[in-house]
């Protein structure tokens, strides 16, 4: 057993969490999660609604008797989704940890807090997870360049951020990008990481909810196999590449600083739905992070939780140890 102050904060038995995931972090996976041991999280604004959204942590309570959260995401938008309402569901649905990302989460956080909900913020940067501790987040969960998603723009990989952000951080915080298996979490917690958080190494999974193709997308890349997209939009995505993303990196060299959202529309819209529910591997940009090379199994979520904290013992016990005599 690894305790840390992740393990204490979140009330779980294994410092490990399962990042929110478009499309992917549906009650299946996140009580999957939850039942190995893990934090598993419901991924909000994949429920069209707050009142889907109460339907589904409802489900997922159903399927789980231990802790579990909610992702909610603060992404710009033209219309931005019914924020208000998302908040009330989580409070209403009894939620006591909400993972959020994107911009400053501090709009909500009395609301969240004054409901006894602990905020794990996720940040690319030591600057904004400093101010996520200013703000009064419980955890940040910091991103580093590798991961799947949105990196920010400064691209600075796990092996320096951690370290930096444990220099200047008093919050406990989780190692995100990268991350899966227990090497990376020994890394992690020798880097000064309180735990590790997961995002594509979980969708490689038997309950993750999504079509079979995905996961075997996920195990035939190699690290070599992630692109970044929409860096001239400043709004920079790591995702696998297919035919669909090789053209809009060709829209994005042709059009160069001109480019607009709307530009490249065709490759990003609606995109989701049509790779993780129908299995169209070519239609566009879906996050996944270089972290695929390591991945080249499909196993349930109990076998890979364990497996990571029992090599993790293992590397902590025989092969650390033993360099020390
Ligand atoms: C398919 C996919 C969808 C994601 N969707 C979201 C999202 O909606 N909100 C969010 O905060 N993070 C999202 N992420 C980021 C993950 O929560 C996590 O931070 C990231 O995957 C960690 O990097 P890794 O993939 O190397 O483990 C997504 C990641 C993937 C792979």
């Amino acid at each position: 057993m690894i305790k840390t102050r992740i393990t204490e904060l979140f009330g779980i038995e294994h410092p490990i969490i399962q990042g929110g995931m478009h499309y992917v972090g549906l009650a299946e996976l996140a009580s999957a999660v939850s039942n190995a041991g893990g934090l598993g999280i419901i991924t909000g604004l994949t429920q069209r609604t707050p009142e889907d959204l109460a339907k589904e942590i409802a489900r997922c309570r159903a399927m789980t008797d231990k802790p579990f959260g909610v992702n909610l995401t603060f992404l710009p938008s033209v219309t931005p989704p019914d924020y208000p309402g998302y908040v009330r569901a989580i409070i209403d649905g009894g939620i006591k940890v909400v993972e959020t990302a994107g911009n400053n989460p501090a709009k909500w956080l009395p609301a969240l807090k004054e409901a006894g909900i602990k905020v794990i913020h996720k940040c690319t940067s030591v600057r904004h997870s400093l101010k996520a501790e200013a703000i009064g987040c419980d955890a940040v969960s910091v991103d580093g360049f590798e991961c799947g998603g949105h990196p920010g723009e400064d691209d600075v990989p796990n092996f320096i951020l951690l370290p930096r952000a444990a220099d200047e951080l008093k919050i406990p915080f989780v190692a995100s990008g990268g991350m899966a298996d227990a090497r990376s979490l020994v890394a992690a917690l020798s880097m000064g990481a309180d735990g590790i958080n997961m995002g594509t190494r979980f969708i490689a999974t038997k309950e993750a909810p999504v079509h079979e193709n995905v996961k075997q997308a996920i195990v035939a890349a190699s690290e070599l196999d992630t692109r970044l997209v929409m860096r001239p939009l400043r709004n920079t995505e790591r995702v696998l590449t297919n035919a669909g993303v090789e053209r809009l990196l060709e829209k994005e060299r042709e059009l160069g600083d001109n480019i607009k959202f709307e530009d490249i529309l065709p490759e990003v819209a609606g995109v989701y739905p049509r790779v993780m529910v129908n299995g169209e591997m070519d239609v566009g940009a879906w996050s996944c992070g270089m972290v695929a090379g390591l991945i080249d199994d499909v196993p349930t979520v109990k076998q890979l939780i364990d497996r990571i904290v029992g090599d993790a013992e293992v590397i902590i016990r025989s092969r650390l140890l033993r360099m020390l005599s």
